[in-house]
């Protein structure tokens, strides 16, 4: 039974990440993004997703100097962009992401996409980063299973999670085992799919059961499939109703019912065919 919003699951080197966190896609720098992740640390959120190129790794790390969290409390999470993949310039875009953030390290430090060619170079660099002692975790983002098989072949460490867009409607139930089979975590990007899900009639019919609303039942279903979630909102009451997830519990048969939603329907790129 998942109890808090600080539950924490163990990545393969033993680190502790939250099952839950806010994500900052989207999120502009300046106020939206310092007060939505204000808004999420007051609500009790201590895990935080950002990325170079959202362009806000210096509102979320303004965020958290207002909000008056020690550091270590807080699991932070940010990624090396496309452009800067290879192995000198993956560790010079970190330099410039813990800068920009104004902390010591990241908790967590993924390659953003797997840009042909480059990432097995880029993995190098996080795993330089990661036996330097200057994050307590790396991993990587958009990777299919061939990706990662290709990565795991050379690979000194193993990727320690995979984020991946995931939600009801692209529930990756093979990349998802396949993972499971290798020590990776699961991180769920999109999971609300964008807000295209919020008005799925069944997911609806599941959550007037429970007295929730759709987002809160997609959330859960996320947590207890042992899947780490980061739903973006920059509205407080939001990001409140996102968090309140851990008083109920979904049935086999209402999971069955979300697990059997499943088109295959991405809304992002597909990490086989992306141009950025
Ligand atoms: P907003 O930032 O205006 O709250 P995802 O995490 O899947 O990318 O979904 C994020 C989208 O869903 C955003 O557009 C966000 O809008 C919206 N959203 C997030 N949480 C909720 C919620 N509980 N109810 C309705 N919309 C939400």
């Amino acid at each position: 039974m998942i109890r808090s919003l600080q539950d924490t699951t163990t990545l393969h080197n033993g680190i502790k990440m939250p099952k839950f966190g806010l994500g900052v896609w989207q999120v502009k720098d300046g106020d939206e993004v310092v007060n939505s992740v204000k808004y999420a640390i007051k609500a009790g959120y201590k895990s935080i997703d950002t990325a170079a190129i959202y362009k806000n790794e210096d509102g979320v790390g303004k965020a958290i100097k207002e909000a008056g969290v020690p550091r270590e409390e807080l699991f932070i999470t940010t990624k090396v962009w496309n452009a800067d993949q290879g192995y000198d310039s993956t560790l010079a875009a970190y330099e410039s992401s813990i800068k920009l953030l104004d902390v010591d390290y990241v908790d967590l430090y993924l390659i953003h996409w797997p840009v042909a060619g480059k990432y097995k170079d880029t993995w190098k660099a996080l795993e330089k980063l990661y036996n330097d002692g200057k994050v307590r975790a790396i991993g990587v983002s958009n990777f299919h299973q061939h990706h990662l098989e290709d990565l795991l072949a050379n690979a000194e460490i193993a990727p320690m999670v995979n984020q991946i867009e995931l939600h009801p409607l692209l529930s990756q139930v093979e990349l998802r085992t396949f993972c499971e089979s290798k020590g990776i975590k699961v991180e769920a990007w999109s999971p609300l799919g964008s807000g295209k899900l919020l008005d799925n009639p069944v997911i609806k019919e599941v959550a007037d059961k429970y007295n929730k609303t759709v987002a809160q039942v997609i959330l859960r279903w996320d947590l207890q499939h042992d899947i780490i979630t980061i739903p973006k909102s920059t509205k407080e009451h939001r990001i409140i109703e996102n968090a309140a997830i851990f008083d109920f519990e979904l049935s086999a048969d209402d999971m069955a019912i979300i697990d059997g939603l499943n088109k295959n329907e991405r809304t992002g790129s597909d990490p086989d065919n992306f141009n950025f």
